[in-house]
């Protein structure tokens, strides 16, 4: 071969190579299959077989006014995202008017009904409802129809989490206003409906998210600021009923979470390693469809959780390994 075969051919591995790099760049933006940003904010993320789908609101400055959309995308490794969705288009259901709310949608598979089950928070301009949605699909990627609103155990409910544990039993959180704290809550067999309240966690804090790790339950949240970002805080558990202890900075203060809101941990364990990651939400009210995803794994373990300043950084699904990206 000569030389300029080689290099010709060194120069067409070139984007094949980059894009193998599977580098997550926290906070920056995030281009699905077709180049576009990524719009799954409030999101959360299920894995069926090899596959993850990760849903969130969809934002897109172009949406029709009169509809919310609830975006899905599919991957293998967690950084190369292909649009799947909407997952769910839908017009005021409930006769909320102008300016009514779907936020934070989160999709659990059940598994006996081989159905895909959507809960979102759906509420009115004002956030007076407070009440969870529920859409269903028979494939991942939807059309999710809707059901049925509801508010869970009878309860005020605004930001949602999903919580699936090891054994598989998925979980709604919730934030309840009046009582100030998150409610852990079990889903029916047909997870239709909220049927059991397993905790409730007592601290004004939403954005409620859970995982499992060696042994514990480690539970996140942010405080009621809104759009703007403040210091979230973590708590432990030996039993997801608690009792859980005091909730401590999961990064240093000032920096508000390095400007973001939790909305989910993510557990990949992988054939040597198990990486926890903090999904978070940089909110931009003015301009919702550039808001940005901060994903870092956690330093988590022995009942310490850690947020590191985030920087580019390196995950490979197979083993759930991550390193740094930047040398
Ligand atoms: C946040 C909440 C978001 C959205 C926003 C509206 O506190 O986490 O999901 O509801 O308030 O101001």
């Amino acid at each position: 071969m000569n030389r300029l075969k080689i290099m010709m051919l060194c120069l067409l591995a070139l984007p094949a190579l980059l894009f193998s790099q599977n580098v997550i760049n926290p906070g920056a933006v995030w281009p699905d299959d077709k180049g576009e940003h990524i719009q799954a904010h409030g999101g959360g993320i299920i894995k069926l077989g090899k596959k993850y789908y990760w849903y969130g609101e969809a934002r897109r400055a172009d949406n029709d006014p009169d509809y919310r959309y609830v975006g899905c995308y599919e991957s293998r490794d967690l950084v190369h995202w292909k649009n799947r969705g909407p997952a769910l288009k839908l017009s005021d259901p409930e006769q909320l008017g102008h300016r009514w709310v779907l936020e934070r949608p989160k999709v659990f598979y059940n598994k006996g009904s081989k159905t895909y089950v959507m809960y979102f928070h759906l509420d009115d301009a004002r956030y007076k409802l407070a009440r969870v949605g529920v859409a269903i699909a028979k494939t991942p990627q939807g059309p999710f129809k809707y059901l049925k609103s509801f508010r869970p155990l009878g309860l005020e409910s605004r930001d949602i989490g999903q919580f699936i544990d090891d054994d598989g039993t998925a979980y709604l959180i919730f934030e309840s206003r009046p009582t100030k704290g998150f409610y852990i809550a079990a889903l029916s067999n047909d997870y239709l409906d909220v049927v059991k309240e397993v905790c409730f966690i007592r601290s004004p804090l939403e954005g409620g998210a859970v995982v499992h790790y060696k042994g514990l339950y480690y539970a996140i949240g942010s405080a009621l600021t809104g759009w703007n970002p403040n210091p979230n805080k973590y708590a432990t558990a030996k039993t997801l009923a608690g009792p859980w202890s005091e909730f401590k900075d999961m990064a240093p203060p000032e920096t508000n979470t390095y400007g973001s809101q939790s909305t989910m941990m993510l557990k990949v364990a992988g054939t040597k390693s198990t990486t926890v990651i903090f999904m978070a939400d940089q909110w931009k009210p003015k301009t919702q469809w550039d808001s940005r995803y901060l994903w870092m794994p956690l330093q988590i373990g022995d009942g310490r959780l850690w947020l590191p300043e985030p920087q580019p950084w390196i995950l490979n699904v197979k083993t759930g390994e991550w390193k740094s990206a930047v040398r």
